[in-house]
């Protein structure tokens, strides 16, 4: 049957609906609003009034009422914590209703979303109301964690079958990367596709296609690995701290571990996850695997069912201090305090960098351990059974890897962690010790491969039936470590390396401790811009890191501060301004592409590109007020500018437009050390500029910032010319002052505080000088390195610094 009603592109997919205003439909809800669709969130209608209805004389027929749990869920959206919009305003694109009064709006849809309880025949009854009341040609995706996609179609028509799928999100949906899609034998290839580009392109997400297997693919092997761990840890004698220290940074794996995550998870979803693998697995051994653990139905039926139940494997009391945690003791099923574990091989592990060398470490340190014993069974297992599902929950062994990376945040997939360990020498010791190894793998080394993974030229290719296979790249993606590899650094410091990237576009990296910017990263700057000069189109700044920049590198600054070395100090701030104004200089063109946290001086080194191209997850500010300082490497220069620029345009050109209202905005940024909670929120902070902009994709940046770059170049580049920025002088500094003053009077700021934002406005006003004054750049470069030396010498401003370097967190004092 043709198709041609259906949506054609991503970009015509403008109305969607998603039914359940849980957890997830309201998440996901939220992300479909962030990528500009407008959105229909539609639930059941409650059958009891609230308190708070009864106060207010509603009848469960008032219309209010009807749309109450989608409306309060959309209320929630605005205070959830991490953010699920991108801008708060932005649930206003998002239109309550109910089930039952509501089915025109399902009409509208061209994308309808299920993501109601995870129960078989309420989502079949579901879906047999969106058959009813679509549009022909709508999508129709489910969210289900792992029911069988065809059997919960299995009533619907042709046509509907071909226009249905799963669409897996993650929670959160926003900051969670995975998308799995599982198509049944039913779903039109046009459909795949075009759910692919949408959740890809405009989501953001990363896809993987699953086959409709009970639980698909990351939460099948998740649930596995957490089952053996489980297991083991207790054949181990281990105790709750000793599994969770064990199976989280040590193995590559995040922080919350096993029991921590089981815990976030909710134990009786776990248990409703195992039921559905055993209940639908033909295989007697891993139906055995799948057994309710004793210990979890114990505690689930004591109602300890982990955070939402306020205990589980973990529970928060009130002690003397504060709150406490208190962890399980697996032998009594009674809570103690946690403790803290340490030893030779977990110390090892810490101590390596990298997921493959610390699990390296974990495992080789002293392999007779126990906890090295425990390491080896638990990612044995969860190995071997990964390999063993290859060709039966997906295709490819790099989508198994994918999954578990951008489902369950492993830094490395099982397969990239069986390369890591040695594929041959842990494939000799597994049988060694007994085990099956998948006939596949054996084969595969027969042939004489080493591993699973290797790179050819700037690509990573992967096992696949017998040969190496290219991986599926994203659309755009460049590897920096891919062509760094491959003999394409240009330049290279401790702090940063610049890259061919191609087509005579250079990248410059920052690959410092936390990105931070010091003299190494500096120096490099300053090298980059002369070459750059000389033998590129143009320079894209942006970086693999996990932030694009922390700041400034506080270490050397403090101790010189704190030793009196003002010559030394003088000279930080002004080898820092001078690395900017080179950039900004430079006269063949700059693009930024920050990704989430870029301060302080992380923004200082995006403000002088000619563009800047944010990652929708950028978490941009000018935070200096936080350590007792203000930005001095050029940031408050080109916030004056910024004042400047919108005045003039908001005075339709004339020179004497007012600046002050320009001037507040950003004052109150900077003072306030207000940081963006995404991309798109730094508009709202006054730091946008017109020429820059926000995409959707974090992993395209570099492609992007280089395209643009290519098309500066092309249009014939010219670097801004160095002109003179007019300020608003005394009389703006009197007006940022009193508004200063007013809140130190009311309690809002310390009195360090105040110093601080006093000497800001001084310098944002441009000094004490005639208002509206024309000034140059140097000019306001040395008022922002006058006041920023003066408050190195304060003591607080030392305690500031101290502190966040101890503890990563800024102190109010
Ligand atoms: P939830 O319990 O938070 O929300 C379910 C929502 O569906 C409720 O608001 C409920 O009123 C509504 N609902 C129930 N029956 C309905 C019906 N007949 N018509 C309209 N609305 C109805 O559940 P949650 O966690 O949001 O899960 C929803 C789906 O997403 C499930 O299939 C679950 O397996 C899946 N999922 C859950 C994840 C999670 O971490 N919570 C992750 C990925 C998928």
């Amino acid at each position: 049957m043709a198709l041609q009603a259906s949506p054609k592109h991503a970009s015509s997919i403008r109305q969607a609906a998603v039914i359940g205003s849980g957890v997830m439909g309201a998440g996901i809800a939220a992300h479909l609003a962030n990528a500009g669709m407008r959105v229909s969130l539609l639930d059941v209608v409650p059958q009891t009034l609230t308190e708070e209805e009864e106060r207010q004389g509603l009848a469960l027929a008032d219309a209010k009422v009807r749309s109450r749990l989608a409306s309060a869920a959309i209320a929630r959206m605005g205070k959830a914590q991490p953010a699920q919009l991108y801008d708060p305003s932005w649930s206003s694109r998002i239109t309550p209703g109910n089930l039952t009064d509501h089915l025109a709006l399902l009409g509208e849809a061209d994308w309808i979303i299920e993501a109601v309880v995870e129960r078989l025949e309420v989502k079949r009854e579901v879906l047999s109301i969106i058959e009813a009341a679509r549009k022909p040609g709508a999508i129709v995706s489910t969210n289900t964690s792992g029911l069988s996609a065809a059997s919960m179609a299995e009533e619907r028509s042709e046509e509907f079958r071909q226009h249905f799928g799963v669409t897996h999100f993650f929670n959160p949906p926003r900051y969670m990367k995975l998308v799995e899609i599982v198509p049944t034998a039913d779903t039109a290839p046009a459909v795949v596709s075009l759910l692919k580009e949408v959740c890809e392109k405009r989501l953001g997400k990363g896809v993987v296609i699953a086959k409709d297997t009970p639980n698909f693919i990351a939460n099948r092997i998740g649930t596995y690995g957490m089952l053996v761990t489980l297991q083991d840890a207790l054949a181990f004698g281990l105790t709750v701290e000793e599994t969770d220290a064990l199976t989280g940074p040590a193995m590559g794996r995040p922080k919350t571990a096993t029991l921590r995550m089981l815990d976030l998870v909710g134990l009786d979803t776990l248990l409703h996850v195992v039921d559905n693998v055993r209940e639908r697995s033909g295989d007697p051994l891993e139906q055995a695997v799948f057994a309710r653990p004793q210990l979890l139905e114990q505690l689930a039926s004591s109602g300890r069912i982990g955070e939402k139940s306020g205990a589980g494997f973990y529970r928060k009391v009130k002690g003397k201090g504060g709150s406490e945690i208190e962890a399980l003791r697996l032998d009594t099923l009674e809570y103690g305090p946690k403790r803290s574990v340490s030893s030779p091989v977990i110390d090892a592990s810490k101590a390596a960098k990298g997921a493959a060398a610390k699990v390296k470490a974990l495992l080789r340190t002293d392999p007779q351990d126990r906890y090295a014993r425990f390491a080896w069974s638990t990612i044995k297992k969860t190995l071997l059974y990964a390999a063993a599902q290859v060709g039966i929950i997906a295709d490819s062994l790099s989508d198994i890897d994918r999954a578990m990376r951008w489902g369950f945040n492993w830094e490395l997939g099982p397969f990239e962690l069986w390369d890591a360990i040695g594929l041959r020498k842990s494939v000799q010791q597994m049988q060694k010790e007994g085990e099956t190894i998948p006939a596949w793998v054996l084969a595969w080394l027969e042939e004489g491969h080493e591993s699973f993974y290797k790179a050819e030229g700037n690509e990573r290719v992967y096992a696949s039936s017998g040969a190496y296979k290219s991986e599926e790249r994203e659309a755009d993606s460049l590897s920096l470590a891919a062509l760094k590899a491959s003999g394409k650094t240009v330049l290279s410091t401790s702090g940063a390396s610049l890259i061919d990237i191609g087509d005579d576009v250079a990248l410059l990296e920052f690959h410092s401790a936390n990105n931070a910017i010091g003299g190494d990263i500096l120096s490099a700057i300053q090298q980059s811009v002369r070459e750059v000069s000389q033998n590129w189109r143009g320079l894209v700044l942006a970086n693999e890191g996990r932030n694009f920049c922390v700041g400034a590198n506080l270490m050397l600054l403090l101790m010189e501060a704190q030793s009196g070395e003002w010559d030394e100090v003088e000279e930080i701030i002004r080898f820092f301004q001078s690395s900017m104004l080179a950039l900004k200089r430079l006269d063949r063109p700059v693009v930024a592409a920050p990704h989430r946290m870029t301060l302080g001086g992380g923004v200082e080194a995006c403000l002088p590109a000619d563009q800047i191209i944010y990652s929708p997850e950028t978490y941009f500010g000018l935070v200096e007020t936080g350590v007792g300082l203000i930005p001095a490497g050029g940031g408050c220069k080109e916030a004056a500018a910024m004042a400047a620029e919108r005045a003039l345009i908001a005075s339709g050109g004339k020179a004497g437009g007012d600046l002050q209202p320009h001037l507040n905005a950003l004052f109150e940024t900077i003072a306030l050390a207000k940081t963006s909670s995404s991309g798109y929120e730094v508009s709202r902070l006054g730091l946008m500029r017109p020429e820059d902009r926000v995409i959707m994709r974090q992993e395209a940046r570099f492609g992007e910032a280089k395209r643009a770059v290519l098309e500066l170049d092309r249009t014939g580049y010219l670097p801004p010319a160095e002109g003179r920025i007019r300020v608003a002088g005394r009389e703006g500094n009197a007006v940022l002052k009193v508004a200063v003053q007013a809140m130190r009077l009311s309690g809002h700021i310390s009195g360090h505080d105040a110093l601080i934002a006093g000497k800001l406005a001084s310098v944002l006003a441009g000094g004490d000088i005639q208002p509206g004054a024309e000034v140059s750049e140097q000019y306001l470069l040395d008022l922002e390195c006058e006041a920023f030396l003066s408050l190195c010498g304060e003591r607080k401003t030392q305690d500031r610094m101290s502190h966040m370097l101890a503890t990563g967190k800024p102190l109010r004092n």
